[in-house]
This record gives structure tokens, C-alpha cells and sequence, in this order.
């Protein structure tokens, strides 16, 4: 979900609205807002995307310079004007927008109904709000402290904003696992639950960390811990910029994202691989690369496409480094008590650095005193704070829903860090070398792989209107072969999936008939031959192949419906090419499919409820 909130000199509606437009990508099941004029809470939400409150704003336009607003993905109870928020005390004098999960509301909401409360909705939200206005009642406090008082009943997660029609001149906030960020500005104050809201006001910005309260007025801020203790908190520069969170000439941020991969990466490498020198500078690893090194075994965490990432990254770091590697889904990692030892290093990559399930295993390694490790996206994020060290992708901000540049971002940045681990080590000098330049020529590569755009937006002509697709891969590409099945299903809801080529006769390979299409990932690689047998195996079933292959390679045609042929890399760094063929296959399928490629139905683009 997204929070935005605004207090200043300014009418609120229309920055509370542009914020949540460029929120929405964190949710978009419904939206609202509530602004303080006159004395009196203002408030309008509706069920479906950002859009439709814009358009009952529209016909009805709020006044006031102080708001909440508020983006849903919804957890408790479904979409719908009753269940959006914000929701308002029974008394009509606050209202509240919150993002999180507030676990003990049943005991809660089963206290407030037995208290008279009479409840609106479905949502564990009311119960944080009537909770909050029988603490202020029975011990007549101010807002503020009502609030702080009534969270220490809390147990969940939760990111919230209040606003009073009694005190107009406030803005409370508080977090505990789920982000917020207050911009600060001149004689006035934003609040975001990323950056994105933020940018086109202000670049200074204070993060609240978990388990804490801030009070704001149009004079100045003051930041708490639900404990009551003051905190001085730094001011950070943010790093986005409005053209960056913005389309910028595309049809669709997806569209943007894919196309924007070479910068990306080159972004992604700048200052960090150095051809020149034959160098890999990792500085945000620096002071543990030694440990890492000599790690007996490393546990990569991950939801998601940054699971298949980590995936990736268990093939690169176990042939260069030489050090086993286990890849976990976050979800089950956290929840499975996992045996963590001595010598131990938990790697975590998160694009948005808030997916809570790979932040409760980045607690679960630090809970059992184990190096943790991460890989994120936005800087400044929960993940990016909590790990002991890590690396940013700094591969801009993502927006479209389905994760593109990240993921090749992440798998770079993989590559620098399987090749730093085996520096001088399990690698030769020359072979070190040879590595370090492969990846410095990647951005070229991509790009011309780019170029095949024309040629698959046809080809997608054709295969629109399949219901199924299977995705096959080997080695290094086995995770790719995952990722261009998800990217499919996520945003076209076409049935795909996923398998390492090898395994289809054990199983998948009852599906084939000619109505399914075959995703082959066959480079002339290690496991080219046993690909090509695959392929046969399909053929001969009648199946309709699909083959992605190298520059020149012209022995699949025979057997395939359609080739695709991509750059020639070394096999390691193949993957950051096979994938993009993959994004611009389910891109254009979505989009003839008239399916919301950036916004995905059911989805969200981060999801911090575990
Ligand atoms: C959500 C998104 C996915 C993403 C996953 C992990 O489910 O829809 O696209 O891969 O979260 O996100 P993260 O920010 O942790 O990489």
C-alpha cells in the first residue's frame, strides 16, 4: 500500500493526488483521501485505481492545507469504498490511513465492539483507529500521545498517518515495519511511504525507523520513540529524480524499465568494474569481503523475481568462488527455524529493500549472529539499513509492477561479487581478467539485443492467444527460464511455467500437444547439445519451439518455429541477455492482450505484509 501526507501553506488535494499516483504502483486496489478545513474532516475514497478518486474529486474538490491519502492492496477484507481508507473515529474528529498488518485486532476489535463501537469495515485499520480514540477519551490526551499510547497495545506491522479536524495544524506519523519517510521543506512537510511522492517537492528527507512517532506542525517536526524517548534524526539527500519516476516518451513504465536495461547496468557497474585496471571494487563490501571469502557456505534469500535472481547468483558464485551456496524463498527461510552455523553468510536481495518476508530473514540471520548480507535496489530502505553491509543496484527506481532492469541489475551485481570472491583465488589473474572485461562489454550487448524489439512484437502477434507456455532452460539459464515464465503469467495471465530443459521428460512434457508453445533458452553453451535434444524431444510432440540462440547460429531453424538469436557473451553473463527477449515477449502479449502491464491485477509492486 502507499501513504502520502501533506501540511503546509499549500492545497493539499493536489499534491495528495499526484503523490498517490505515483504511489499507486504499491497497490491499486482502491484510494482516498482526508483533508482538514474549517474544523471539519473532509474525506473521499473509492474502490479501483487512483483514477476513479480523481474523478469523484473532480466533481467535488476539497479544500485545506493538511492531509492524509492512502493507496490499498488489500489484506483484511476486499476491495471497496467501505474498506479503503482512510477510516475516521466514530467521533469524526481524525482520520487514518495505515499500510501493515495489525495482528491482535480480533482481541482488539472483539474490546472496542464489547466498548460500543459500532464497526464500518472489514479492515484490521478500524480497530487501530477506535483504539486510538478510547485511549485519548479515557485519559483525555492530545492526538499525539494518544497515538503513541495506543500503538504500545499493538502487535503487527504497521505505517500510519492521522490528521485532526481539532488541531489542524498537525500530522502524526508512526512505523514499525512498514517504511515512511517524512520530506522536508520550507515552512512546510510531506510524508511518503517511499520516495516517489516526495521528489517534485523536496530533496531532504528524514526516514523513520521502526518503533518510531513523529508529531509535525507547519513549524517544525518532532521525532519520538514509542517509548517516549526524543530522537535527533539525520536529514538525507534523496537520490531520485523526477525524470526518473517518470514514462518519459514510453507507453508503459515496464516498456521504459526493459528499454533503460544498458544504462542501467552500465550505472550499475560505474566505478565498480574497471577494465582498465582489471578491477572490481565492491566498497559497500569492502570491510567484510574477507568473510565473505572465507564463508563455509552462503544462504541467498529472496521473493519473487529477485528469488530467481539469487538463483542465478548460486550458479555464479558456486563456479567462480568454489563456495556451495543455498537459495531460499524468504518466506520459508523465516519460518522454518533454519540451522544457521558459524562460517555462515545470509545474502538477501530485495529491489525495494521493504518486502517484509526477506526482512524477517534478514532478522532471522541476525537473531542467530550470522553476517547478513544485502542487495537492494532503493536506497535508504528498510533492508539497506538493517544488513550489516551490502550493495545497491543503482539501477534507478522501478515503477512497472513486473520487475525488468532489477533483476538484470541484480544479477550483475551477483556476477561482481562471485568474481571479487574468487579473486586470487580459485581464478587466474588472466582468467579474472578475462571475466572483468566480458562484463564491462554486457550494457553494448544489451542494447543490441534491444533491438530485437520489432521482431518480437510480431511474433507475439501470433502467440497472444495461447492459454498455456512453457519456459526451458539449463544452468545458468534455468533460473532465466523461470523468470520469463513469471514475467508472462504476472502480466499477460497467461498459464506459464518454468523448468530446467532436462527435466520436462519428467513430467511437463505430457502437456505438449501443438497448441503449446515452447520457450527454448538454447545458447551454444556447456549444455547446448543436450538442449538441442530437448528440443527435439518437443518437436517431435508436435509442440510449437521457440529457441533464443547465438548471433550466427542458424542449426535450430529446422525444427523451430521461431529463432531468436542474441549476442554472444561468456556463458556467465548470458542470462542478462537470454532474459531481455523474455521481457519484450510477455510485454508486448500483455499489451495486445489490453492487460494493465504496469499495474497487474492482484499484485503489488512491494509487498510488506509477511
Ligand atoms: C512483489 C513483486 C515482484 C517482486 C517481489 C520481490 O511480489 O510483485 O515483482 O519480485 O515482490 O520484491 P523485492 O522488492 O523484494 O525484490
Amino acid at each position: 500500500c502507499g501513504i502520502v501526507g501533506y501540511i503546509g501553506e499549500k492545497q493539499a488535494e493536489n499534491i495528495l493526488m499526484t503523490g498517490l499516483k505515483r504511489l499507486e504502483y504499491r497497490g491499486y486496489d482502491s484510494a482516498g483521501v482526508a483533508i482538514v478545513n474549517n474544523d471539519t474532516l473532509h474525506m473521499q475514497k473509492r474502490e479501483g485505481k487512483v483514477n476513479e478518486l480523481e474523478t469523484a474529486l473532480d466533481s467535488a474538490p476539497i479544500e485545506g492545507t493538511v492531509g492524509i491519502g492512502h493507496t490499498r492492496w488489500a489484506t483484511h477484507g476486499p476491495p471497496s469504498d467501505r474498506n479503503a481508507h482512510p477510516h475516521v473515529s466514530s467521533d469524526g474528529d481524525f482520520a487514518l490511513v495505515h499500510n501493515g498488518i495489525i495482528e491482535n485486532y480480533g482481541v482488539l476489535r472483539k474490546r472496542l465492539k464489547e466498548k460500543g463501537y459500532t464497526f464500518q469495515s472489514d479492515t484490521d485499520t478500524e480497530v487501530l483507529v477506535y483504539l486510538i480514540e478510547e485511549v485519548q477519551n479515557e485519559a483525555g490526551l492530545a492526538l499525539p500521545e494518544a497515538v503513541r499510547q495506543a500503538l504500545t497495545q499493538v502487535i503487527g506491522t504497521y505505517g500510519i498517518a492521522v490528521v485532526s479536524a481539532s488541531d489542524p495544524d498537525l500530522l502524526v506519523a508512526a512505523r514499525k515495519g512498514s517504511p515512511l519517510l517524512i520530506g522536508v521543506g520550507d515552512g512546510e512537510y510531506f510524508l511518503g511511504s517511499d520516495a516517489a511522492p516526495l521528489v517534485e517537492h523536496t530533496r531532504q528527507v528524514v526516514y523513520l525507523s521502526d518503533g518510531e512517532i513523529v508529531t509535525i506542525r507547519r513549524g517544525g517536526y518532532q521525532v519520538r520513540t514509542i517509548e517516549n524517548v526524543p530522537m535527533e534524526k539525520e536529514v538525507h539527500e534523496l537520490e531520485w529524480t523526477l525524470g526518473e519516476i517518470e514514462k518519459g516518451g514510453y507507453e508503459h513504465f515496464m516498456q521504459k524499465e526493459i528499454m533503460e536495461q544498458p544504462t542501467a547496468l552500465e550505472d550499475a557497474m560505474r566505478g565498480r568494474v574497471l577494465p582498465d585496471d582489471n578491477k572490481i571494487v565492491l566498497g559497500g563490501l569492502h570491510d567484510v569481503m574477507d568473510d565473505l571469502r572465507d564463508a563455509d557456505r552462503v544462504i541467498i534469500a529472496a521473493c519473487g523475481t529477485s528469488w530467481h535472481s539469487a538463483l542465478v547468483g548460486e550458479y555464479l558464485i558456486e563456479h567462480f568462488a568454489r563456495t556451495p551456496v543455498e537459495v531460499e524463498y524468504a518466506s520459508e527461510f523465516r519460518y522454518r527455524n533454519p540451522i544457521l552455523r558459524d562460517g555462515d553468510v545470509v545474502l538477501v536481495i530485495s529491489q525495494s529493500g521493504e518486502t517484509a518476508d526477506t526482512l524477517a530473514a534478514v532478522r532471522e540471520a541476525q537473531r542467530q549472529g550470522v553476517m547478513c548480507l544485502g542487495i537492494c535496489n532503493v536506497v535508504g530502505s528498510t533492508i539497506a539499513r538493517e544488513t550489516d553491509a551490502g550493495v545497491y543496484l543503482h539501477a534507478g527506481p522501478e515503477i512497472g509492477v513486473a520487475s525488468t532492469k532489477a533483476f538484470t541489475a541484480q544479477v550483475i551485481v551477483l556476477a561482481m561479487i562471485a568474481l571479487k570472491m574468487a579473486e586470487d583465488r580459485t581464478l587466474s589473474h588472466a582468467e579474472f581478467a578475462d571475466a572483468v572485461h566480458a562484463l564491462a562489454s554486457i550494457p553494448d550487448k544489451v542494447r543490441t539485443t534491444l533491438e530485437m524489439d520489432g521482431q518480437i512484437e510480431k511474433m507475439a502477434n501470433i502467440y497472444r492467444y495461447s492459454s498455456n507456455f512453457l519456459y526451458l532452460g539449463r544452468g545458468f539459464n534455468f533460473p532465466v527460464a523461470l523468470e520469463g515464465a513469471l514475467k508472462l503469467k504476472e502480466i499477460s495471465y497467461i498459464h506459464a511455467e518454468g523448468y530446467p530443459a532436462a527435466e520436462m521428460k519428467h513430467g511437463p512434457i505430457a502437456l505438449i500437444d501443438r497448441f503449446m508453445p515452447v520457450v527454448f533458452i538454447a545458447l551454444k553453451d556447456s549444455t547446448y547439445d543436450k538442449v538441442v535434444s530437448n528440443i527435439e524431444e518437443v518437436a517431435a510432440r508436435d509442440g510449437s519451439v521457440i529457441a533464443i540462440t547465438d548471433e550466427g547460429n542458424g542449426e535450430l531453424d529446422e525444427l523451430c518455429e521461431y529463432v531468436l538469436r542474441i549476442p554472444q557473451t561468456q556463458e556467465f553473463l548470458s542470462p542478462l541477455l537470454a532474459v531481455v527477449p523474455l521481457q519484450l515477449l510477455s510485454y508486448h502479449i500483455a499489451v495486445m492482450r489490453g492487460c494493465d502491464v504496469d499495474q497487474p491485477r492482484n499484485l503489488a509492486k512491494s509487498v510488506t505484509v509477511e
